[in-house]
């Protein structure tokens, strides 16, 4: 019976039922399928492999002591107090994953205008790269730059009359950059996407004497509807006033993300970054072939969310769905990515190997 638009045609001539229910006759010299007919030989044609090496795991900290707080609508993800997040940076260890991004969840009576509290050596941030170094300095810490977690509005910048002041806010970011890496951060990561502030950041750390710690820039970071999640965590959803979209860039654009790329490069980015992940991986193609850079793609908030929401209903299988995602990051050119799922994705590793 053949099928069309999922209606059976009843084929009431003999011969012609037979020729559309007969295999054809094919003569197929070349079968893609035959790499395919097992497991081991899929391994051998294997183009790209995830491996712990390709994970950097962004960690939320609070207050307290001995506190692991859910994020509700980031299931499985947790903020932590100082000697918790320790313990994280010690799994992470034995995990092999190289590297943590930290984000504070500040004290809404620390958050001000000005953002002052991120440029406190003793914040949240600074205390954590100082106890995580302590017990384990091998490990690689970045530290993200922006004012989000800070400012009582919610924005990553100074706001004046409705409007972010970009050279202003410039020059908190270097102080900001400079507590951080006076605490023994590795990777400063500015997120704000103000205009000139690598560079800035670049001279302000080489100046005191900084050469060696690393600058990773979120060099295409788009206003986008997948961080909601986050700013739960770090306690800016409700604070947040209007949008982001006269600093962080435009979803329609991707020419757009090659010159922001490629001004970060020039003002001294190490790596570049671009965010968020999954909606955006022909702009990590498209960047990785133009300026062959180590370049990271960050799999955000509301990425991680939608996987391991739809994972817990029993919508998806979560793991499989994690695995696919992650690995699409590298087919699409990715150096290495930030995901929530790191220690899951190691976890799952080390059982395959
Ligand atoms: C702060 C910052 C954000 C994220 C990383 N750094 C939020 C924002 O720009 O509003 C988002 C990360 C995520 O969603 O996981 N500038």
């Amino acid at each position: 019976m053949a099928i069309k638009f999922g209606r059976p045609i009843e084929i009431r001539d003999a011969s012609r039922r037979e020729a559309a229910t007969s295999a054809p006759a094919l003569d197929l010299t070349i079968r893609p399928r035959r790499n395919r007919k097992s497991d081991w030989a899929r391994r051998m044609v294997r183009e790209n492999v995830l491996t712990t090496d390709d994970l950097i795991w962004p960690l939320f900290v609070t207050g307290g002591h001995n506190t692991r707080a859910p994020v509700a609508s980031m299931p499985g993800v947790d903020r932590l107090s100082v000697d918790q997040i320790v313990r994280d940076a010690e799994r992470a260890m034995k995990l092999n994953i190289p590297c943590l991004a930290l984000f504070p969840y500040t004290d809404p009576t620390l958050r001000d205008e000005q953002g002052s509290e991120a440029v406190n050596p003793e914040n949240l941030v600074c205390q954590s790269v100082r106890a995580i170094k302590k017990e384990f300095p091998d490990i690689g810490i970045l530290c993200d730059v922006a004012l989000d977690p800070f400012t009582s509005h919610g924005h990553d910048g100074l706001l004046e009359d409705g409007k972010i002041l970009n050279d202003e806010t410039v020059a908190v970011l270097v102080r900001q950059a400079l507590v951080q890496a006076e605490a023994g951060c590795d990777i400063i990561a500015p997120s704000d996407m103000m205009d000139g502030r690598v560079g800035a950041i670049r001279e302000g750390l080489d100046r005191s004497g900084f050469q060696d710690v690393q600058i990773m820039a979120y060099a295409a970071k788009y206003a986008s509807a997948f961080y909601g999640p986050f700013r739960d965590a770090i306690g800016s959803a409700k604070t947040l006033t209007g949008d982001k979209r006269t600093y962080q860039m435009d979803s329609c654009n991707s020419d757009e993300a090659l010159r922001e790329v490629e001004l970060d490069i020039a003002e001294g980015a190490d790596m570049v970054m671009v965010k968020p992940g999954m909606p955006y991986l022909d702009v990590l193609r498209r960047v990785k072939d133009t300026f062959a850079m180590p370049t990271f793609a960050y799999q955000v908030s509301g990425e991680y969310a939608m996987i391991a929401g739809a994972a817990q209903n029993g919508w998806i299988d979560g793991e499989r769905a994690m695995m696919e995602s992650l690995v699409g990051f590298k087919r699409a050119g990715a150096d290495g990515v930030l995901t929530y799922f790191a220690p899951k994705a190691a976890e799952k590793i080390r059982q395959q190997s």
